[in-house]
C-alpha cells in the first residue's frame, strides 16, 4: 500500500507510532484507562483548541487566546472529540479500535471547523447585473429603487421548485466545505409571502438533514418590503406578526427570527415588534443593523437583547457601548462593504476595546456579497478592519458558534463537542489570513468523517 493510499483508505490499527504492544504495556503499568477513538490527528505543528471560558463568548484581550498547543494531538470517537493534548501524551491516555483512522498533521495546522453565522444560503437567480452597475457608479439603494436588489431574487425564489433551490444551495454548501466551514446559519427572506418563506426554510432543514453540514435556519420574512406591499409597509409588518411567525414558530422550522431594520425598509419601532412577537413565540432576535444608514439598530438591538446585531458600519459610539452593556455579539460582515465599495468598513477595533463580543461572517448572498469563502472575509477582516490574525480565527470559530447558539457543540476543540476539525497546509495559524486567494484547508472532518481531502470533496 502506497503513502497516499494509506491516507485515503481507512487503515486497521496498529499503526505508525501507536503500535498495540506499547498500549498494552502502558495498560499493565497501571496506567488509568485508556479513552477510546475511532480518530486520532497526532503531531500538528499548532493546534488550536479555542478552549476557554465557557460561559459567554470572547472579548477584548480574550480573542487573542487560540489555545494552541504545539506538537498538539486530538482523538474522536463516533464524531465526538474525546481527547485534545499534546501528542508526547498520546500514548498512555488514547487506545485505538479496531479500524481507527490515524492521521499525521506533522508541519500543519489543526484547528475546528470554521462556524458562518450569516448567509442568505437559499435563493434563485444571480444578480452579477448589478455587480457590473456599481462598478460603472450606481450604488447597491440606486439599484434596488430602480427594480434590482432583494426584490429580484425575490421574483426569481417565488418561481423556483423547491429541487432548484436545494440544487444550487447544495452546491453552494460543498463549496463551503471545502473552504473550512463545518457549520452554518441560512437565512429565509427571499419569500415576502407565507409559501415562499416556509419553502425555503423547508429546504434548509432538508439540507440540515440530509447533511453533512449543520444548518442553523434563521426566518427572515422582513427582509425587504415586497412589491405588493410598497404603499404600504405597516400591513406587511402585521401579516409578518400575525401570519408568518405563528407559522414558522408552530413548525419549528426556525430559531431566530432577523429583521433588515434600515432606512426605507423596517423602522427600529417596526423591527422591535416584530422581535417582540418572535420572542414571544420562543424565535431569539438577530438583526441587520446599521448597515448603510445610522438608525439606531445597534441602540435596538441592545434593547431588546437581541443574540446579534449584524453589519454595523454606521453604528454609534452610543449604539456600541450599549451593545457592549447588554452582551449584544456584533457579527461583523466586510465582504458586503468590499463587494459594495462602500469606502467605510465597521468599526472593529473600538468594538474590541468597548468590550463588544465579537464574529465575522460571509454574508452569502447574490446581492451584496457573492462569497462562500470564511478565509477571504477573514483576510479583509485582517487588512481593513486591523483585526489581528488570532482574534480574526476567534470571531470566525468559538465566537460564531456563540453568534447562533451553537456554543456547546461547534467552534472549539473541546471534549464532548463535535468532532468538526480542519486540517491547514500551514505551519501556524496566521497563514489562514495572510496567504489570501488560495485554499489552504487541506482535510475537513465533519462528525468525526472526512469530508474533504486534499482540497477535493469527497463523499
Ligand atoms: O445582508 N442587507 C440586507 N440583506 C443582504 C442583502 C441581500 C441581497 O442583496 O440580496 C445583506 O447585505
Ligand atoms: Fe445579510
Amino acid at each position: 500500500m502506497t503513502a497516499a493510499e494509506a491516507k485515503t483508505l481507512k487503515i486497521p490499527m496498529p499503526a505508525g507510532r501507536l503500535n498495540r504492544r506499547t498500549v498494552e504495556r502502558s495498560n499493565a503499568f497501571g496506567r488509568s484507562a485508556m479513552i477510546q477513538a475511532d480518530l486520532i490527528i497526532e503531531g500538528a505543528a499548532e493546534l488550536l483548541t479555542l478552549r476557554g471560558n465557557s460561559i459567554r463568548p470572547r472579548r477584548g484581550e480574550e480573542m487573542r487566546d487560540l489555545g494552541i498547543v504545539r506538537q498538539g494531538a486530538l482523538a474522536a470517537r463516533r464524531g465526538k472529540i474525546v481527547w485534545v493534548g499534546p501528542t508526547a501524551d498520546l500514548l498512555t491516555s488514547v487506545g485505538p479500535v479496531a479500524f481507527s483512522r490515524l492521521i499525521d498533521a506533522y508541519g500543519k495546522t489543526v484547528m475546528p471547523g470554521l462556524v458562518d453565522p450569516h448567509t442568505h444560503l437559499v435563493f434563485a437567480g444571480t444578480r452579477e447585473n448589478e455587480f457590473a452597475m456599481r462598478i460603472q457608479g450606481k450604488t447597491y439603494q440606486e439599484i434596488a429603487t430602480a427594480g434590482g436588489g432583494i426584490n429580484a431574487t425575490v421574483a426569481a425564489t417565488r418561481k423556483a421548485s423547491r429541487q432548484e433551490l436545494k440544487t444550487a444551495a447544495r452546491k453552494s454548501l460543498d463549496r463551503m466545505l471545502t473552504l473550512g466551514t463545518t457549520t452554518v446559519e441560512a437565512k429565509s427572506g427571499y419569500g415576502l409571502e407565507l409559501e415562499t418563506e416556509l419553502k425555503m426554510l423547508e429546504v434548509i432543514r432538508e439540507l440540515t438533514q440530509e447533511g453533512p453540514m449543520t444548518v442553523v435556519p434563521t426566518f427572515m420574512g422582513a427582509h425587504e418590503i415586497p412589491p405588493e406591499f410598497r404603499q404600504n409597509p405597516e400591513a406587511y409588518v402585521d401579516l409578518v406578526i400575525t401570519r408568518m411567525i405563528p407559522k414558522v414558530a408552530a413548525r419549528k422550522l426556525a430559531r431566530f427570527c432577523d429583521v433588515f431594520c434600515e432606512t426605507g425598509v423596517f423602522s427600529p419601532e417596526q423591527s422591535e415588534r416584530i422581535f417582540r412577537a418572535a420572542a414571544g413565540l420562543g424565535l431569539e432576535a438577530r438583526v441587520h443593523a446599521d448597515e448603510l444608514t445610522d438608525l439606531g439598530g445597534a441602540a435596538m438591538a441592545a434593547r431588546i437583547k437581541a443574540r446579534t446585531a449584524d453589519h454595523l458600519l454606521f453604528a454609534s459610539d452610543a449604539g456600541i457601548r450599549q451593545m457592549a452593556a447588554a452582551g449584544v455579539i456584533a457579527v461583523l460582515l466586510p465582504g458586503t462593504a468590499h463587494f459594495l465599495h462602500l469606502e467605510r468598513y465597521a468599526r472593529a477595533r473600538d468594538m474590541i476595546a468597548a468590550g463588544v463580543p465579537m464574529a465575522l461572517a460571509t454574508d452569502f448572498n447574490p446581492g451584496s456579497c457573492m462569497t462562500e469563502s470564511m478565509p477571504l472575509i477573514m483576510n479583509i477582516a485582517c487588512t481593513q478592519m486591523r483585526m489581528h490574525p488570532a482574534e480574526a480565527i476567534t470571531a470566525a470559530t468559538i465566537n460564531a458558534a456563540w453568534a447562533i447558539g451553537e456554543e456547546d457543540c461547534a467552534g472549539s476543540l473541546d471534549v464532548g463537542k463535535r468532532a468538526d476539525i480542519l486540517i491547514l497546509d500551514a505551519p501556524t495559524h496566521e497563514h489562514l489570513c495572510y496567504h489570501f486567494g488560495v485554499n489552504l484547508v487541506e482535510t475537513v472532518i465533519k462528525n468525526g468523517k472526512a469530508v474533504v481531502e486534499e482540497g477535493q470533496r469527497v463523499r
